[in-house]
């Protein structure tokens, strides 16, 4: 079992330069979508070879997992895939990154650290300063695509999203994926093991109105 990170730590305070869009990718003008916690990018590496017109990018707090996650997009010679190391919270919240926010055309949260004890909840990564952070910059229209198989994270999370004005749910059973992000609907490694273990998945879309 893996130990957790500790995202609150001084550590993280400090983020790494974050490179220009066309620095980033081969062409910076494709749509882009942000993975959070995306772990050592297994999903995106999927994604990003299937569906060349859109760019993905990945944002981790395990530094080991993006340093490997950089070296196969080197050596892979992938163009439209992009990690960055450090706490989400911290980095989306950086003026470095207003130009990431304000280019998305979705953002997702796959399973994210559950932070069971109370005392711990600050640790989650949707906190209601974080989503006021994403409406103040993301355009009418991004996405926000929301997945775990804890319900009490669930609620939490989806309490947070819809406090803000600015998010509207979407009806996913009606959702057209093949224009999205996501088109084969590729799952993640935490997915597939909650569907091997029939555990249940809670999921939303939610809508920058
Ligand atoms: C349970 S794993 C899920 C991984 C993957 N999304 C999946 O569905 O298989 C959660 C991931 O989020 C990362 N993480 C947790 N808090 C984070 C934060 N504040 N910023 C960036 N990554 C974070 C963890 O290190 C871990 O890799």
């Amino acid at each position: 079992m893996r130990q957790h990170v500790n995202p609150l730590s001084s550590n993280f305070k400090q983020i790494e330069k974050i490179p220009s869009l066309n620095e980033m990718f081969g062409d910076s003008k494709s749509n882009l979508h942000l993975d959070i916690g995306c772990a050592a990018g297994e999903f995106l590496f999927d994604l990003a070879l299937f569906n060349t017109s859109w760019n993905y990018l990945g944002i981790e707090i395990r530094e080991k997992l993006v340093k490997n996650a950089k070296f196969k997009v080197f050596r892979k010679e992938i163009k439209n895939l992009y990690f960055i190391f450090g706490n989400a919270n911290n980095i989306l919240n950086d003026f470095q990154c207003k130009f990431i926010i304000k280019n998305l055309k979705s953002i997702s949260f796959n399973f994210p650290d559950p932070w069971f004890k109370k005392r711990h909840h600050k640790r989650r990564i949707i906190q209601p300063e974080f989503i006021n952070i994403l409406s103040n910059s993301l355009q009418k229209g991004t996405l926000i695509f929301v997945k775990t198989d804890v319900k009490d994270l669930f609620d939490y999370m989806d309490h947070t999203i819809t406090s803000n004005f600015y998010f509207k749910k979407i009806d996913e059973k009606n959702f057209n994926y093949s224009k999205s992000f996501n088109p084969n609907k590729v799952k993640t490694n935490r997915e597939k093991y909650v569907i091997d273990n029939q555990l249940d998945i809670f999921e939303k879309i939610y809508i920058k109105i």
